[in-house]
């Protein structure tokens, strides 16, 4: 290798030793952050950072002016109820009829602190149903943030790569896990994070036939609803329909982000949907725990209860503006993010055209869609290697391997950091890279 790089490979390799991890391959988003920050700081040159999945795009003005309306009403005082604002809870109802086409009372729609309070709720409560099952399954590959929630909270989980699985092919692995693993929630998410492959109707299908069959729960994580592009399920109440699990199966709950299909990342308001059969479903066990044997009641007003309290009424109250938008078919949501689908297109062909591979590369035989992420890897180089090496390119993104994949060799890469005004840098930057390794 030649020693043309962006940035001085002594600096980087002091800092990457001042870092807590021995491996850069395992390095959670949020270190890789730190250590993107750090070598900015101390070499000057800005990284392009494609760690994150922060949110590029701007909030609507719909939801920033009813966030300012409610803090000068005084709400800013008052607690927030622990169920969520009556006129967000409406709006999220309408949203799973208008956008998923499933019937659901505003009763058994929530707010959450992003669906990241979502996901650790639903854990606390889904895995002490019953004492005799372990954990949570993930269909993996995923958000390594959930195992992080499931380790801090002291459960078990188990995870599979889906991409050997697809199609008829998941039902036997899937069954034979939930078995042989006593398995009692199933969380995936659609289009996933971090391939971008989405599941058809079939899997959906077969995971909730599964789920009814052995009272298991699903968590579907909609964190980037909508936005499988290949379609444009943004018309309300107009077929096609973002898939959803809950057309299979009464056992699911849902977790709707707002912070990337609304860009509303930093006000960590969610949505958290529970279909009325798992709400009231009765556990014994539950009461090792909680004070009642009631699903809905323990995830509510004990799970929920002491995570945070509740949510900031102004989030609340912008997210509900929003939403009221977009279910009336005045603000379309789509319209905004597809953006992320035109750089990722533009940035798989510098990658490719610099001789990277896409990893995850077909979604049951088509090409993965254009989305918030995609999955990278560069011949000759291990996941860790690669990572360690884009470094000297002022280059930050996360391994595969901390998301439960198999694919050791790759790298997920973020879009949305990545403006059209830095893809020429990133085609400099890559070109350099390419030439001094590709006589490796
Ligand atoms: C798959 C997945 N689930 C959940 C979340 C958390 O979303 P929120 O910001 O609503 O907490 C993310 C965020 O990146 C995600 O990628």
């Amino acid at each position: 290798m030649k020693a043309n790089t962006v940035i001085d490979k002594n600096t980087a390799d002091r800092i990457l030793k001042e870092m807590p991890f021995k491996d850069i391959g395992e390095a959670s988003i949020r270190e890789i952050v730190k250590l993107a920050n750090r070598l900015e700081e101390e070499s000057g040159v800005k990284f392009l950072r494609m760690e994150m999945g922060v949110p590029g795009l701007k909030v609507s003005d719909i939801a920033l002016e009813a966030e300012i309306k409610a803090f000068k009403d005084g709400y800013a005082a008052k607690y927030a109820p622990i169920q969520g604002i009556q006129p967000l809870k409406n709006e999220i109802s309408r949203f799973v009829k208008n956008f998923l086409d499933i019937d659901i009372s505003p009763d058994y729609c929530f707010a959450t602190v992003g669906s990241a309070q979502g996901s650790t709720a639903l854990f606390m409560v889904a895995n002490r149903t019953d004492r005799n099952k372990r954990g949570v399954l993930f269909i993996d590959p995923g958000f390594p943030v959930q195992k992080l929630q499931i380790k801090v909270l002291g459960y078990d989980y188990d995870s599979f790569d889906v991409f050997n699985y697809r199609g008829s092919k998941l039902r036997k692995k899937l069954e034979e896990l939930i078995i042989e693993r006593r398995i009692s929630s199933i969380l995936y998410s659609n289009p996933n994070n971090p391939t971008w492959i989405s599941f058809t109707d079939e899997e959906l299908k077969i995971i909730g036939e599964l789920a009814t069959k052995h009272n298991v729960i699903v968590i579907e994580d909609l964190a980037y609803f909508g936005m499988d592009f290949r379609k444009d399920y943004s018309k309300p109440g107009e077929p096609p329909y973002q898939p959803t699990v809950a057309k299979y199966t009464d056992n699911w709950t849902m977790l709707i982000s707002s912070s990337k299909a609304f860009s509303y990342a930093g006000q960590r308001v969610g949505m958290m949907v529970i279909s009325e059969k798992v709400f009231n479903w009765r556990f014994p066990d539950l009461k090792r725990f909680y004070a009642t044997d009631q699903f809905g009641h323990s995830l509510i007003y004990n799970a929920l209860y002491i995570l945070s309290a509740g949510v900031s009424h102004t989030p609340q109250y912008g997210l509900a503006a929003l939403l009221k938008a977009v279910n009336d078919g005045e603000y379309n949501y789509r319209d905004d993010v597809i953006e992320y689908g035109k750089r990722a297109k533009a940035m798989k062909k510098i990658f490719s055209d610099n001789g990277f591979k896409l990893v995850y590369d077909n979604d049951l035989g088509e090409p993965v869609a254009d989305g918030f992420y995609f999955t990278v890897s560069y011949p000759g180089m291990t996941g860790s290697e690669l990572l360690h090496n884009l470094l000297y390119y002022g280059i930050s993104a996360i391994a595969l391997q901390t998301t439960g994949s198999e694919r050791t060799e790759g790298l997920r890469a973020c879009v949305s950091q990545i403006g059209e005004d830095l893809l020429p840098e990133l085609e400099r930057r890559l070109k350099l890279f390419h030439e001094n390794f590709s006589d490796l």
